[in-house]
């Protein structure tokens, strides 16, 4: 299936190749002796000093001589005409070295850039924004999704406030709603989510000539390249882009922003580099946000379980944009022969949405693993069985290609078994008292299978030191950590030795980070350039060793021959034997045909609401994994703490708010949007398969970016579920929320 979300479409490539074809696996050369190993441990991150200490350089600390500061002037309106912009003011004031009118015609949400200024310094700038005169002739708004839909709305876009942008359907509903023996209809909700990127936006924009170098806080170096390139109409050999270290994107930086072009632009006019840090409240407003749902699932089943027949219906709203497509869980994850899917985007005057960590599929899983708990209730079934039931090993939507590899029995053994899932209650509600308690779980499916022909170089010095070298990029994940590990492995180096260079678009080529694929594309290519450096260096020490290459073994910073230890060249030695620099070209293979490549987890969350104020908190969490071989264990750990955090923050406080009379965001700061902080977070339990998949790439690793934040606001909705008897079918579970629903339950609505 087409991740259009984040515009990854390889796994459909692949998938029309496998039909038909004989299943391959790939070679999977071995790691060194297990002595020797480094892969799978928990070694601690090689910059983890430098980030903790303050030293890492983020794009938001750097700084150039005759530095600008823009500023972008944007609509304080979510609909209107912008009549006239008077920049004169603005320009006049002392410090003010470039101005840009940016609008002409509607504006249409909050935030949309009007006009732009680059001064001496930030104060001047924001002095000058506030002295541009915009006059603007209001036009009606419509910021709900549910007025939205109504006949009368005002029009966002000319085509209409809804459009049907995915269908698909197999087998025949109506036939398996006869066959079964409970149908039952539910709807859930999900809310704006905004990415809250620890360091906002930041691009300064630097000219030399008709070059143009640009340093962006971005998930993808080499796409902002080309944007860059195509806006401004020069060749993208011109322009290049350069990523230092970045607090978060979570698929809010992935693509090309209007204020880094805009920062060019200004930079241009002036002559000088122009820097432009997003606010906090641009951040909320114009920079994207996670699509909010109402997902209708009607399902038949049988009495055991078995699943006969789902419709699902999304209505989701991405603003000016287009909402999530959230059907992937529902059409994959189950057995389930009869399907269908419609799913509608609402238009509204908002900013336009962005991928949000695993886009649609955190909220498909929230319909559709709540939708199933509510089944299992109903049938009396224990959850986590219902699930085991319908387990399948070949992929659903695209008429059974097996899976290449997948974990989740073993993610539900394991995971219910950290959990002591005996525990929960027997009947939705059964706990006593005031506070009562509750467990529950939800599936997880993603995709993250890597990019093909991902590159990456191992640079060998005569000196004997190495680099690694590669234009990804670390988004937070922990990237120079593995990419150091797996050379410093297949060269029997520490990590320490190794120096790692990304993110930059002079260095060999490599896919946005997102969708969870910088580990799968760029840990093959680390690796196969590692292997041909160690190659080269076994053939020089065979020579000198006077022993046959296959018995010289690379480890400890050493060169030696298995049966005579003795016989060895230090690495300098060897390194020095190759005269001059050497590089080595490194390159992930193909995906063999005839496989679905997916990741999959299951996340068991125990939980504590007081019925008396309405508050949840979630006590433990056990999330179980299966992502293929696990690179590093304590960055894996980190991906699922954060990815649990989040869908915590999410299930009991994210929203965004709007006021439908001004138009206008209401909580577009971290004091009224609420996050997570220390005190909300559970104890968190990773548990990791760590099973080769034997046919993705050359070291049998899939992604773990997405995979931990997608189950987990699922899996305490039903844990709420557990515990009180009455199911959350809307999140964020605020108190407020929670205490409506335990009125309905008293009233027994
Ligand atoms: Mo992600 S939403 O692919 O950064």
């Amino acid at each position: 299936m087409k991740n259009d979300s984040i515009g990854v479409d390889v796994n459909m490539a692949y998938l029309e190749e496998a039909r038909g074809k004989e299943p391959r696996g790939q070679e999977i050369p071995a790691l060194p002796e297990e002595d020797f190993q480094i892969i799978g441990s928990l070694k601690p991150r090689v910059d983890g000093r430098l980030i903790v200490t303050g030293k890492a350089p983020y794009t938001r600390d750097l700084s150039f001589d005759k530095l600008l500061y823009g500023r972008v002037l944007r609509s304080p309106y979510a609909a209107a005409e912008v009549v006239t912009i008077d920049l004169s003011e603005a320009q006049n004031l002392p410090g003010v070295k470039a101005v840009l009118k940016l609008k002409e015609g509607q504006v249409k949400y909050e935030g949309e850039p009007v006009a732009a200024v680059a001064a001496a310094s930030q104060k001047a700038a924001e002095q000058a924004a506030g002295l541009i005169k915009v006059e603007y002739k209001r036009l009606p708004h419509v910021v709900s999704p549910e007025k939205a839909r109504e006949e009368s709305a005002p029009r966002v876009h000319e085509s209409g406030n809804v459009e049907k942008f995915n269908e698909y359907s197999r087998g025949d509903l109506d036939k398996g709603f006869a066959e079964a023996d409970v149908v039952m209809e539910r709807t859930y909700k999900t809310a704006v989510e905004i990415h809250h990127t620890a360091e906002t936006h930041v691009s300064i924009a630097k000219w030399e000539e008709d070059r143009l170098t640009v340093w962006d806080s971005t998930q993808a170096i080499f796409s902002v390249r080309d944007g860059l390139a195509r806006a401004l109409s020069i060749p993208a050999s011109k322009v290049r882009v350069i990523k230092t270290y970045m607090g978060g994107g979570f698929g809010s930086k992935l693509g090309l922003n209007d204020h880094t072009v805009i920062a060019a632009r200004l930079a241009r006019k002036a002559g000088r580099p122009v820097k432009i840090v997003l606010s906090r409240k641009e951040n909320a407003l114009c920079v994207g946000n996670r699509p909010s749902t109402v997902i209708t699932i009607k399902g038949g089943a049988r009495k055991d379980g078995t699943l006969l027949a789902l419709h699902m219906k999304n209505y989701t709203c991405g603003g000016v944009g287009r909402g999530d497509r959230s059907s992937e869980p529902l059409i994959d994850i189950y057995r389930c022969p009869h399907v269908k899917v419609e799913e509608y985007t609402v238009y509204t005057h908002t900013g336009a949405s962005r991928p949000t960590r695993a886009p649609g599929h955190v909220q498909g899983t929230f319909a559709l693993e709540g939708f199933l708990d509510e089944l299992a209730a109903e049938l009396g079934l224990d959850p986590l069985e219902l699930r085991r039931r319908n387990s399948t090993s070949a992929n659903q939507g695209d008429t059974g290609i097996p899976y290449s590899s997948k974990g989740l029995l073993k993610c539900y053994d394991q995971g219910a078994a950290k959990i002591g899932w005996a525990r929960r209650n027997r009947k939705p509600g059964d706990g006593q008292g005031s506070k009562k308690r509750g467990l529950g779980m939800a599936s997880q499916i993603w995709w993250g299978a890597g990019v093909p022909r991902t590159l990456a170089d191992v640079k060998i010095h005569p000196d004997g030191s190495v680099e690694v070298i590669s234009g990804t990029q670390d988004i937070g994940t922990g990237t120079r950590t593995y990419m150091a590990t797996i050379t410093a492995e297949t060269l029997g180096l520490e990590p320490e030795a190794v120096t790692v260079k990304i993110g930059d678009t002079v260095y060999p080529w490599a896919p946005s980070s997102g969708g969870s694929q910088t580990t799968p594309s760029v840990s093959p290519a680390v690796r196969d350039a590692a292997l041909k450096a160690a190659a080269a260096l076994k053939r020089l020490a065979a020579r000198k060793l006077e022993v046959s290459e296959e018995e010289v073994v690379l480890a400890r910073g050493k060169l030696f021959a298995r049966n005579y230890p003795e016989r060895s060249l230090t690495f300098p030695e060897a390194a020095r034997e190759l005269r001059r620099e050497a590089v080595f070209h490194g390159e992930r293979g193909d995906l063999p045909a005839g496989f679905v490549y997916n990741s999959f987890g299951a996340h068991f969350a125990e939980v504590e609401v007081d019925t008396d104020t309405g508050e949840v908190r979630v006590l433990k969490v056990v999330a179980a994994h299966e992502v293929g071989r696990i690179i590093n264990k304590l960055t894996a750990e980190s991906q699922v703490h954060g990815g649990v955090i989040q869908g915590v923050s999410t299930a009991l406080f994210e929203e965004r708010l709007l006021d439908e009379n001004t138009g206008q965001m209401v909580n577009a700061n971290l004091q009224d949007y609420k996050i997570a902080t220390s005190m909300d977070v559970p104890e968190i339990i990773p548990v990791f398969i760590d099973m080769v998949d034997p046919r993705i790439n050359s070291l049998g690793t899939k992604g773990l970016g997405e995979p931990p934040r997608i189950p987990i606001s699922a899996a305490i909705a039903n844990a709420v579920y557990n515990a009180i008897g009455v199911h959350p079918r809307e999140i964020p579970m605020t108190p407020d929320r929670v205490l409506s629903m335990l009125r309905r339950k008293e009233a027994g609505s």
